[in-house]
Parts: C-alpha cells; sequence; structure tokens
C-alpha cells in the first residue's frame, strides 16, 4: 500500500472558507425562506469590466482562426503581458527585467508552488492572523513555523524580532486578514531583517491596488535591497475581478539567491523557471490577452473604477461600526475591515449568531490563526444593496 505524506495529518481537517462554506449551506437548508448576504470570503460580484471583456472575446476569435490560433504559450506567459506588467510596475516606480516576472493562475497557486524551491528544514516565520494558505502549505511540507503575533497593540503590523533567525518570511500588506498596510520604513525593518539573516521574504501583495496613499508602498521593491531577499506575489483577482478567471503574476528577482547544502549558491529566478517549465503549461492565451487588457489606459481606468465601488462598500461598512462603537481596523487602504467581535463574543460564536440573527456571512478571526480570536473579518467585496441591508440588518441586533 502506498504511503501517505504524514505531513497531511498535521493540517486541520477542512481548509477555512470550504468550513464556512458547509456551515452556510446547512443553515440555507434549514431557513430556505432567508436571504444570506455573503461577507465572508474575498470574493468579488462587480463583472469583468468591458475592456477586459472585449479582450477576450478577440482572442476567442483568434483561436478560432488556423491563422491566430494558439496552442501552448510560454511557461512564463506571454511577452505582451509580461512587457505590461513590467511598464505598471515601472508605473510605481519598480524597473524590473520581463523575465523577473512570472504569469501564473494566481497568488495562491503560486504560494503554494514557491514552497518547491525551498528545503525542508527551513524555519518559517508567519505573522498571526494570517491567510490560511501560508501556514498549509508549509505544513504540507513539514516545516518548522515560528508565529509572529499581529494583535492591536501593534496595529496588526508586527515587526521581526531581532535576536530570533528565520530562512523564509511571509508578509502581506495590505494585510489579509486585518487591512493593515506597512509604512515603507516598516518594510524597510523587514527587508533589513531578511538582509541579515539571508532570508527570503515572500511578499503577497495581492491588495496592493487598494492603496490610495501614494506614501504607502504597493510592492517590497520600493524598499531598497528588496531584489536581494523578496519575491512578490500578486494577483488580478481583487484588481481586476479575475477570481474566478484566473490570472496572477510573481516576481523572481535575479539578485535573489539562496544556498545549497554544500555552501554555493543558486539563482531563485532560474530554480523557479525550472519548476514552472517542468510542472506548468502557462496561462491561457485567451486569459493573459484579458489580463493585458487590465494594464492599458482605458483598462486601469476601469479597474480603478471598480475598486472605487468595493472602498465605497468598505466606507459604509466602515460608518455602521463607527455608530455602534465597534473598534476596527483595516477598512481604507484594504477590501477587509477587521473588527472586534461584539459584547465579548468568540469569533465562531459571533459568526454563529450573525447568521442566525442577520443571516450575514463574514469569516471569524480565530480562522486566520489564534490572535484572530475575538475579531471578525467582513469583506467589501459583495453588491452595494447587499453591504447596505446586511448593515441595517447589522445595526438593529445590539
Ligand atoms: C479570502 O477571502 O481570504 C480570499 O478571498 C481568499 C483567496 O484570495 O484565496
Amino acid at each position: 500500500m502506498a504511503h501517505v505524506n504524514e505531513n497531511y495529518r498535521n493540517l486541520k481537517d477542512s481548509y477555512l472558507f470550504s468550513d464556512i462554506n458547509k456551515r452556510v449551506a446547512a443553515f440555507a437548508a434549514a431557513h430556505p425562506e432567508k436571504k444570506i448576504i455573503r461577507l465572508g470570503i474575498g470574493d468579488v460580484t462587480l463583472p469583468l469590466m468591458p475592456r477586459v471583456i472585449e479582450a477576450l472575446r478577440g482572442a476567442v476569435d483568434e483561436m478560432g482562426s488556423a491563422a491566430t490560433f494558439h496552442g501552448y504559450g510560454p511557461e512564463q506567459g506571454y511577452g505582451f503581458l509580461r512587457d505590461a506588467i513590467r511598464d505598471y510596475y515601472a508605473h510605481i516606480g519598480t524597473a524590473l527585467e520581463p523575465d523577473e516576472i512570472f504569469v501564473s493562475d494566481g497568488a495562491k497557486s503560486d504560494l503554494g508552488n514557491l514552497t518547491d524551491l525551498f528545503a525542508a528544514d527551513n524555519t518559517v516565520l508567519i505573522p498571526d492572523p494570517v491567510y490560511p494558505v501560508y501556514v498549509d502549505t508549509n505544513l504540507m511540507n513539514g516545516r518548522k513555523i515560528i508565529y509572529l503575533a499581529a494583535n492591536a497593540e501593534n496595529g496588526f503590523l508586527p515587526m521581526p524580532d531581532v535576536s530570533v533567525h528565520v530562512d523564509l518570511i511571509y508578509l502581506c500588506s495590505p494585510n489579509n486578514p486585518t487591512g493593515a498596510v506597512y509604512t515603507k520604513e516598516q518594510l524597510k525593518g523587514w527587508v533589513d531583517y531578511a538582509l541579515a539573516n539571508e532570508a527570503v521574504i515572500l511578499f503577497d501583495a495581492a491588495y496592493e491596488a487598494f492603496i490610495s496613499d501614494p506614501a504607502l508602498p504597493r510592492s517590497i521593491y520600493e524598499i531598497e535591497g528588496a531584489k536581494s531577499c523578496a519575491i512578490e506575489l500578486c494577483s488580478l483577482s481583487k484588481t481586476a475581478g479575475f477570481t474566478g478567471t484566473r490570472c496572477g503574476y510573481t516576481v523572481v528577482p535575479h539578485a535573489l539567491t539562496a544556498k545549497t547544502a554544500g555552501g554555493g549558491v543558486l539563482s531563485l529566478n532560474r530554480m523557479w523557471l525550472r519548476r514552472q517549465t517542468t510542472k506548468f503549461n502557462g496561462v491561457p492565451y485567451i486569459v493573459q490577452r484579458g489580463a493585458a487588457a487590465v494594464f492599458t489606459e482605458e483598462g486601469m481606468r476601469q479597474a480603478k473604477e471598480t475598486i472605487g465601488y468595493y472602498k465605497q462598500n468598505a466606507k459604509i461598512m466602515a460608518e455602521t461600526l463607527t455608530r455602534k462603537g465597534i473598534r476596527f481596523f483595516g477598512g481604507v487602504h484594504s477590501p477587509y475591515l477587521w473588527m472586534e467581535c461584539p459584547n465579548g463574543m468568540k469569533s465562531w460564536e459571533f459568526f454563529d449568531y450573525l447568521l442566525e440573527n442577520a443571516a450575514v456571512v463574514g469569516t471569524p478571526g480565530e480562522g486566520f490563526g489564534v490572535n484572530g480570536e475575538g475579531y471578525f473579518r467582513l469583506t467589501a467585496f459583495g453588491g452595494r444593496d447587499n453591504t447596505a441591508e446586511a448593515m441595517e440588518r447589522f445595526q438593529k441586533l445590539f
């Protein structure tokens, strides 16, 4: 009989959002008359924008004609898209080579796949609360994880403990789930720590498009030295509504290296290319054409409009919480509001309470780690009417 990867036995029974879906499905079955409003998983609700649809249609037509048909594409992504991403980075002040950019089917896949590049005995530093994928993918590989407490005292933006050495560091800013955003000075603290420890930062920038304060960093490469210590992951899921369309990109700079057992160094860019060319056949041509449209002038304008809509939802929720005197974090440069559960409730207790009494779904903070206990995450990705209605129901509750 085949042997299983024993590390899987260290995982919780089910992934957080699957668990929530199951509970909501059970509630819906028991109360078919209730209109459930879902502000749980950060899934977008607005359709793809017109510029993207136009590009997708054009690409579908190309696939229907022998003269313009595309079979296997380059594993790293088509040049037209990597050039567009390079120009986007240049626009926010970071010069990249197109071959430092790898197009993928999303940040979640890359976050898991990147763990292939690192030895199982690397020590990993993960803030808590956190997007559960960082923890689970490292548990699957049997890595030792050190958790770093993010809490109200540090504004959910913990800084490194210089007396502790780690090899891999996960950072997410704007943060999922707390909505907190690191400043340039704080990120510099992390870059300095990583360089001193020869550690690699995996920087999840999936929510960068929500930053509207030019003083806040949208990319870790805005910090000097970051190209020698950081991989950046980004996604069009939240920037342009690609949660179901699937396209993201990961930057692995040429300057980034890691040690071999024999004391040599290897380029992580070359290793990642080797990994991708072996295990991945690239994102569909049609999707990449849609993605490239996001980076056109018109595409950027439409994406900004969409993000503005979600940010307005966040404002509506923030106003309700403020009126109720409930303390919360995030919701300004982020689609997430991270609120304290009212009346000292625990987070799953509040999840059940809100579902049963208002038919509103959120995400219990404890699902993101022990420091999330007593907190609850709301997403601004709902429709406007639903968001407003959820807040009306919320207002009447306590
Ligand atoms: C979330 O709700 O945390 C995100 O939507 C999950 C994801 O991006 O995979």
